[in-house]
């Protein structure tokens, strides 16, 4: 099959206002950082500088929980939940109004193809900003006693996968169950997060409700080791989970941690395959593969294994690898040259222990970070590729002869995040569904996400859920907790 031309269809970045710097976000105003340090973000696509940040340390955090506990105990507590809920609906309708914008700022702090930031990642965090606004007046249907009580002021940190997503996954469950927030995007993308501070400031929100400090992974900790934060809700690496883990130990606050994955996409014989091949693609070529949830290793039977990878090799040719700003792209830039650094070093692990590395011909721009797709065949379980999370577009390649085979080696993983069956048979969907150890089952598809539903892990994938009424308990205490 020859390529299709494409003429380019860029989208504009004239719609984008992005400023030459940008303060802290704390008590409802832009404030510059007491030491005046900074850091910049770059466009990971072309490894120009964006906009200079300003770097949080303890006295800024010192400020922005005073500024988030004055504002839960004078206001926020105060309001009528329907009131709460009121402000949800507003900053929905203002993200919506302005996704464009956004869609363009995620893609250049990020590098993601604008297609998705405009048709996810925007989208989606606008859904979630909706249905969080309609639970703030009915949480005694949440599922924690008839009058749950907030928490009081809850620190959240946020990767760089999904920046606005993972934004939007934080604030809105915390603000409808009456909770006010100190949030910090990633040191690489953090351009959304001050964005949505001005979209709070649009929406009439009570200053103090939601502080935006950015920084790194010092910032992070004094964060989480603040006396006055009552709650951590972390998503990012397992390894800074744990940490976080051990560090609020010896503390009354609770969490919730959101790690990583090495999802196994199973592919039975009896599967649609052509519809499986889309399905292992978006699986792990999605977001650059930059994703928890993503389907990393491929459980093939052994008997359409040839068949699939011929698809697959096909399929993966037509990938048009490039300019995140092309709508026409489908996969953009690697996040940093940390991240492009981990995918190489691992990849060569793969090369090291034997296993067979494929990519489509596929012509890399010179600037900035980029990694081909790419498969790996041969593989064992014992290999780092295949029990390690690579975090970008490298597919690990099983097989299996027996649906317990298959199961067996889907759950031999330290890991629990999710997990994709592909399958003719209702009842084989259902009988694997039930033994395998994740969190999220996706049945003949994969990536699809509902502010409705449930997400979160398994063993090292983390603790608690978010998302539908489970996301919202993990904000709440129940009566009785209360009066003990
Ligand atoms: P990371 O876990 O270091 O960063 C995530 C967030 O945590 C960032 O905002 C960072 O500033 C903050 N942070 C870092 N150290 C901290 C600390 N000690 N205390 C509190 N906050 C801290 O992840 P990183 O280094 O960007 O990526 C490393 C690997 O982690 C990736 O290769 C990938 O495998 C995994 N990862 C998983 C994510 C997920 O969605 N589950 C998201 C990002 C990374
Ligand atoms: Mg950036």
């Amino acid at each position: 099959m020859s390529n299709f031309e494409y003429a380019n269809a860029p989208e504009s970045k004239t719609i984008a206002k992005i400023s030459q710097s940008y303060d802290l976000f704390i008590g409802g105003k832009f404030v510059k950082p007491k030491k005046g340090k900074s850091f910049n973000t770059v466009n990971p696509a072309t490894e120009e500088v964006l906009a200079k940040i300003a770097y949080a340390d303890k006295l800024d955090i010192d400020l922005a929980v005073s500024s988030a506990r004055s504002a839960y105990t004078k206001v926020w507590s105060k309001l009528p939940a329907k009131e709460r809920g009121k402000y949800l609906y507003r900053i929905a309708r203002i993200l919506q109004e302005r996704a464009r914008e956004f869609a363009v700022v995620e893609t250049l702090d990020n590098g993601k193809p604008i297609r998705e930031s405009r048709d996810t990642d925007i989208p989606l965090a606008t859904a979630h900003f909706f249905y969080h606004a309609g639970w703030a007046d009915k949480l005694e249907f949440a599922g924690v006693g008839n009058n749950p009580k907030s928490l009081g002021v809850v620190g959240q940190i946020i990767p760089w996968n999904f920046p606005l997503l993972m934004l939007a996954w934080k604030i809105a469950p915390a603000l409808a169950t009456g909770n006010t927030v100190v949030l910090k995007p990633a040191e690489t993308t953090p351009l959304t997060a001050l964005l949505f501070a001005e979209v709070c400031q649009q929406a009439g929100l009570p200053d103090g409700v939601v502080n935006i400090i950015t920084g790194d992974g010092i910032t992070g900790a004094a964060l989480v080791n603040h006396p006055d934060i009552n709650k951590i809700a972390f998503t990012g690496s397992t390894e800074v989970g744990k940490a976080i883990a051990r560090s609020i130990s010896s503390t009354k606050k609770s969490a919730t941690l959101e790690l990583g994955g090495k999802a196994a996409n199973i592919v039975f014989e009896d599967a649609a395959i052509d519809e499986a091949v889309e399905g292992i693609v978006n699986g792990i070529f999605f977001n650059q593969g930059h994703v928890c949830c993503a389907g990393s290793r491929l459980l093939l039977q052994e008997n359409v294994m040839d068949e699939v990878l011929e698809k697959l090799k096909k399929r993966m040719s037509l990938i048009r690898v490039g300019d995140p700003m092309d709508k026409n792209t489908d996969l953009g830039a690697i996040n940093s040259s940390e991240q492009l650094k981990r995918i190489k070093d691992l990849a060569s692990a793969g090369d090291s222990e034997g296993a067979n590395r494929w990519s489509p011909e596929c012509k890399l721009p010179s600037k900035g970070y980029w990694f081909a797709p790419t498969i790996f065949t041969g593989v064992s379980q014992s290999h780092r590729i295949a029990r390690e999370e690579i975090f970008g577009p490298v597919l690990s390649v099983l097989t299996f002869r027996t649906p317990i085979e298959a199961i067996e080696k889907a759950n031999n993983t330290m890991y629990g995040l999710s997990a994709g069956i592909w399958s003719d048979k209702g009842s084989k969907i259902l009988w694997a569904a039930k033994q395998l150890k994740a969190g999220v089952i996706w049945s003949n598809t994969f990536n699809k996400f509902d502010p409705a539903s449930p997400f979160g892990g398994y063993k090292e994938s983390g603790w608690g859920r978010e998302g539908g009424r489970h996301g919202l308990a993990a904000y709440l205490e129940s009566d009785a907790k209360v009066n003990k």
